[in-house]
């Protein structure tokens, strides 16, 4: 029998009622394995220990005013019994914690890589043989995954409670991650550390697919295969890149950044009070350069520049940027008149 499947049944032995969100990779029964042994244990002997000193505290109260408390002595066979048992369970702790960390911190040789960009406030995952990064996650069934992580801007912590994985995701540096998912589906991803303002709406998904549809969708080009034209192709990175802060919707709701719906065309007021016609160069200069022209009452926020956008992405994020509110967007011309 397997480690996984002794774990498995350890778990439905232990868990009893619905406790923990549904485990679906494969260190899930694991993880929760030795969580339960670890509560139970530690429930036992609050039990025994509160219990005992319970019943002494009723058994020997004092009765009268003038009763004296027996003369104690130490118990050499009692302290070897309270010494040697609990090291024995904390190296056994050790020995199943110590074990499930090392499988759960290498990840397997055949792993599929996934970039995953965390910053305030969104995440972004990059296969390296796709073209445009996407906001979820798509991952395969039964085939691990792993994760390398950077941040740019603050701490953040990549967090899937279904999975029971987390870790850090650092400026700077790559932390890495990995899982095997075991259930088909769609699962939550957090921010497990707080990182501003907007710390809680850092909430993703991970979706599961059948391997075969996956690999099929995968080799395709990912998000891409679904591109016909520059404006496609800006919506997309629109939706990764910018959507977690300005909102494209005709409701103008403030996320973080200036909403974006219908500004082409018209004029925006500055910080020190200029004005600036809302056209493709400006639109171009506030991805590439965003702090330099901000519109008034956005004077705290702060965007990062994107690096990483090549010249034809940017083109085509503006293209986009024009159809919002369809001002700049060029329509069907009409037919020639004779
Ligand atoms: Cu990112 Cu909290």
């Amino acid at each position: 029998m397997s480690t996984a499947s002794l774990a498995n049944l350890a778990v439905a032995a232990l868990a009893g009622p619905r406790t923990l969100p549904e485990g679906a990779s494969s260190t899930a029964p694991e993880v929760d394995a030795t969580f339960f042994l670890i509560l139970y244990i530690a429930l036992f002997f609050f039990v025994a220990i509160v219990g005992t000193m319970i019943y002494f505290v009723i058994k020997y109260r004092r009765r009268s005013p003038g009763q004296r408390t027996s003369p104690s002595e130490g118990s050499f066979k009692l302290e070897v019994i309270w010494t040697v048992v609990p090291a024995i369970i904390l190296v056994i702790l050790f020995y199943i914690g110590f074990k499930t960390w090392v499988r759960m911190s290498v990840p397997p040789q055949e792993a599929i890589e996934v970039r995953v960009t965390a910053f305030k406030w969104g995440w972004e995952f990059q296969y390296p043989r796709h073209s445009v990064s996407q906001k979820e996650l798509i991952v395969p069934l039964d085939y691990p995954v792993k994760l390398i992580m950077s941040s740019k801007d603050v701490i953040h912590s990549f967090y899937v409670p279904a999975f029971r994985i987390k870790r850090d995701v650092l400026p700077e540096r790559y932390t890495v991650l990995w899982f095997r998912a075991t259930k088909l589906g769609t699962f939550d991803v957090r921010c497990a550390e707080y990182c501003g303002t907007k710390h809680s709406r850092m909430i993703t998904r991970i979706h599961v697919w059948p391997y075969k549809k996956w690999r099929k969708w995968y080799q395709k080009g990912g998000p891409l295969s679904s591109v016909k034209n520059p404006i496609e192709l800006g919506r997309l990175l629109f939706d990764t890149k910018c959507s977690p802060c300005h909102s494209a919707e005709k409701s103008r709701e403030v996320i973080v950044g200036p909403p974006l719906y219908g500004i082409y065309g018209e004029k925006a007021v500055l910080t020190d009070g200029s004005t600036v016609t809302v056209d493709d160069n400006y639109l171009r200069e506030s991805i590439i350069t965003p702090q330099k022209k901000i519109v008034k009452g956005f004077e705290n926020q702060l965007m990062n520049p994107f690096p990483e956008l090549t010249t034809k992405q940017i083109d085509a994020l503006v293209d986009y940027l024009k159809t919002l509110g369809h001002k700049g967007a060029q329509p069907v011309p009409p037919p020639m008149k004779k």
